[in-house]
């Protein structure tokens, strides 16, 4: 079988709609030659569900402090919404996509991140499930939503998508985001960066905020034996990939 993909994608990406319709025509059209797994997160689907209900959110070290009410919106909208609403897409592509979670046929367990509520970290994966589907042909969109104790633990889809490919031993995994790769201190982006290296970006905060998760994924990945890590511009789209190549 040839190798696996794994592709993350953020949810302002999928707000926006130009980028929307060409990584999903990308991606249906990959999926019909070769396995290729999507995760998703949706953060601003997830603030204009919370606003609207008027449940406030407050961040810890990039993570969302979610109690429990805040996580029965946050399973609905990333599950329900923004999941089945991408799998639809990609259906009319002509894919064969089939919308999971973390919770589907044990494929995520997390372990709670203390004083966040049900905030989690990916600490075991079972892709016995996505390898069923894939050598049958489809294509599994996965939202950032892992088991816990007690029940759902809301986890951070760039932690996700990494514990996914590691689990499928996947020769690429690729994390399409809002910006053209990771930038240095001139906003220029900076096309390979060495494990070794990141660091250093972090602590002279070159990087930051959203981006620290994903190079930590990356680097996580790397060291797992994931051959092909890219951080790429999600608006060029996937087949012409713009951006930084993780190395070991
Ligand atoms: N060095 C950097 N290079 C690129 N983006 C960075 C960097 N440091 C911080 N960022 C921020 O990280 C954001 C991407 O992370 P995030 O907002 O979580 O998006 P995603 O939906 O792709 O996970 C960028 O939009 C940018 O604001
Ligand atoms: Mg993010």
């Amino acid at each position: 079988m040839k190798s696996h993909w794994v592709v993350k994608f953020g949810g302002s990406l999928l707000s926006d709609r130009v980028a929307r319709g060409k990584f999903l025509k990308d991606a249906a059209k990959i999926a019909k030659k070769e396995p290729l797994v999507l995760v998703h997160g949706g953060g601003p689907e997830i603030n204009a569900a919370l606003d609207k209900m008027g449940i406030k959110s407050s961040w810890v070290n990039g993570r969302r402090v979610t109690d429990e009410a805040a996580m029965l919106v946050v399973e609905g909208v990333l599950s329900g919404q923004v999941n089945k609403n991408l799998v639809g897409e990609l259906n009319a592509l002509g894919a064969k996509a089939v919308g999971l979670s973390g919770r589907d046929g044990g494929l995520l367990r997390a372990k709670p991140i203390a004083d966040l509520g049900r905030v989690g970290e990916p600490e075991k994966a079972d892709p016995a499930l996505l390898k069923t589907l894939l050598a049958a042909g489809y294509l599994p969109v996965i939202s950032s939503v892992a088991e816990g104790p007690g029940g759902a633990l809301n986890v951070n889809a760039d932690e996700a998508a990494a514990a996914v490919a590691m689990a499928l031993k996947a020769g690429r995994l690729v994390f399409m985001t809002d910006v053209a790769g990771v930038l240095d201190e001139n906003k220029k982006t900076i096309p390979v960066i060495r494990l070794k290296d990141i660091a250093r970006l972090i602590e002279t905060q070159t990087i930051a905020g959203g981006m620290v998760p994903k190079v930590q994924s990356c680097a996580q990945a790397i060291r797992r034996g994931v051959k092909e890590v890219h951080i790429i511009d999600g608006r060029a789209g996937l087949l012409k990939p713009v951006g930084t190549r993780i190395l070991p």
